[in-house]
């Protein structure tokens, strides 16, 4: 066989495995991977079902250094995160579950298995995460979020003092906040793997930025001290993203 040949047969052998140990929905959330576009899959029955997918990395494991370490990034990406992927589309099919987008998951939660109820909100918040992260280059908000941020708070630093005391007061593992509330900008946390578009979140509202305060996210370089976390996380936001959310 020559070598593009093979390299074919190797190609759909693999696939035909991961369709016999996944089911259809995974293997189609696996083909998405790498992808910004989720489509709905065809779960076993027929039904219509979306599949989550992680987003590519927009930058190198190694882009966020020194305020987050490449190690740290590779884990939390390759491992925690398409952990929370795979798991939820194994449960979506297992469960024949057939919301079609992730907004209805969420405000369905209650009506969610405890499996799907955490991979999915795992698997979204991570790509929320990774968006609106970048490399640090002095960024920092301007125009009309600024405006929005000194309007709701008083001052950046005002922000970002009550911002970090949303992520360091988050008991155990969870996610600090920004979300603008029907026009008004409001800072709060989720435990788990929840988010403020939950049926049942205490906190609720469009997220714009978030924080992931789980030791996985920097335990390996910061060790218990998660304030220190924080204070360095500010460097590598991306305020356009944030911007862009806020519309
Ligand atoms: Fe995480």
């Amino acid at each position: 066989m020559e070598t593009s040949g093979r390299r074919k047969f190797l190609r759909n052998t693999l696939a035909l495995a991961a369709t016999a140990t996944l089911g259809t929905n995974a293997l189609a959330a696996a083909t998405l991977k790498g992808g910004k576009k989720k489509e709905p899959a065809n779960n076993q029955d027929g039904n219509v079902a979306y599949a989550f997918a992680q987003i590519a990395l927009p930058y190198a494991y190694n882009a966020l250094e020194p305020h987050i370490d490449a190690l740290t990034m590779d884990i939390h990406y390759t491992k925690h995160h398409a952990t929370y992927v795979k798991n939820v589309n194994e449960a979506i099919v297992a469960e024949k579950v057939t919301y079609t987008t992730p907004e209805e998951f969420f405000s369905n939660a209650t009506k969610l298995s405890a499996k799907i109820r955490n991979n999915a909100g795992g698997a979204w918040n991570h790509n929320f995460f990774w968006e609106n992260l970048a490399p640090a280059k002095g960024q920092a908000p301007t125009g009309k979020l600024l405006e929005a941020i000194n309007g709701s708070f008083g001052s950046l630093d005002k922000f970002k003092e009550e911002f970090a005391k949303a992520g360091t007061g988050r008991f155990g593992s969870g996610w600090a906040w920004l979300v603008d509330n029907n026009g008004k900008l409001e800072i709060g946390s989720t435990p788990n793997q929840d988010n403020p578009l939950f049926e049942d979140s205490a906190f609720k509202g469009k997220p714009l930025l978030g924080l992931d305060v789980w030791e996985h996210a920097y335990y390996l370089h910061y060790q218990n001290k998660r304030p220190d976390y924080i204070t360095a996380w500010w460097n590598v936001v991306n305020w356009d993203t944030v911007a862009k959310r806020l519309g």
